[in-house]
């Protein structure tokens, strides 16, 4: 996120550790991130229009990706999984704004490095999801700016810090950091895919 790096700032303070798989998984997926970033803020999102379509490419690879994990036992290694879920959510925006949802097929077969690396796309979604909220909380469209279950999820709650206490301590040899990256790599593709077709 160039164009907002103080907002960057404010949200994630430079304090990613080298060494982590944290790090890895940020600097393996940092040209991922710039080019959804760049795809995902051309939405017009204080219009009712481009926020359905925003929200219709985020569902296509969200809702897949969650169950996928959820199927694949995730909730094993992220005791709080269910509470991060936000198909329910963004299911109730889509409706809201009459959109609908067209779910993209996920790759099966999840190692546990997998899920986590699969979940870091999902979790590090909601740090942007703090900065898209501000421009659709001020549209003059009421209904954008009331459609917030999914951009607004979480708020409060300290998911994050929580998901990178799971990541540090998880296991981060070659083969389970090369296993993480790769599902990252999958999922930022599936929302890339999720913003091409919608
Ligand atoms: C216009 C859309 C988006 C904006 C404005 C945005 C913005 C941000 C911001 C401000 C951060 C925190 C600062 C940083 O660590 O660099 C962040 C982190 C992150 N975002 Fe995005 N983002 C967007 C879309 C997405 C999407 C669609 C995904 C995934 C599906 C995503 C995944 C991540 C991840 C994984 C991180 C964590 C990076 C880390 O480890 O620090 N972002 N994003």
């Amino acid at each position: 996120m160039l164009a907002q790096a103080a907002s960057a700032e404010a949200i994630a303070p430079p304090s990613v550790r080298a060494g982590t798989l944290r790090s890895a998984l940020r600097a393996a997926t940092a040209e991922a991130h710039q080019a959804l970033d760049a795809t995902f803020g051309a939405f017009e999102l204080q219009s009712r229009s481009g926020y359905r379509r925003f929200l219709e490419a985020s569902a296509a690879a969200l809702l897949p990706l969650e169950a996928a994990l959820s199927e694949a036992g995730i909730a094993a290694i992220i005791p709080d999984w269910e509470q991060r879920l936000r198909a329910t959510s963004i299911a109730a925006d889509l409706a809201a704004l009459g959109g609908t949802v067209r779910p993209l097929p996920v790759r099966p077969g999840f190692t546990a490095a997998g899920m986590l690396g699969a979940a870091y796309v999902l979790e590090g979604s909601r740090l942007g999801a703090r900065v898209l909220l501000k421009q659709t909380a001020a549209s003059p469209d009421p209904t954008v700016a009331a459609a917030s279950a999914y951009l607004g999820h979480g708020a409060g709650l300290p998911l994050w810090p929580r998901f990178l206490t799971i990541l540090d301590n998880a296991a981060r040899g070659p083969r389970e950091t090369g296993e993480a990256i790769d599902a990252a790599r999958q999922a930022f593709a599936l929302f890339a895919d999720g913003a091409r077709l919608s």
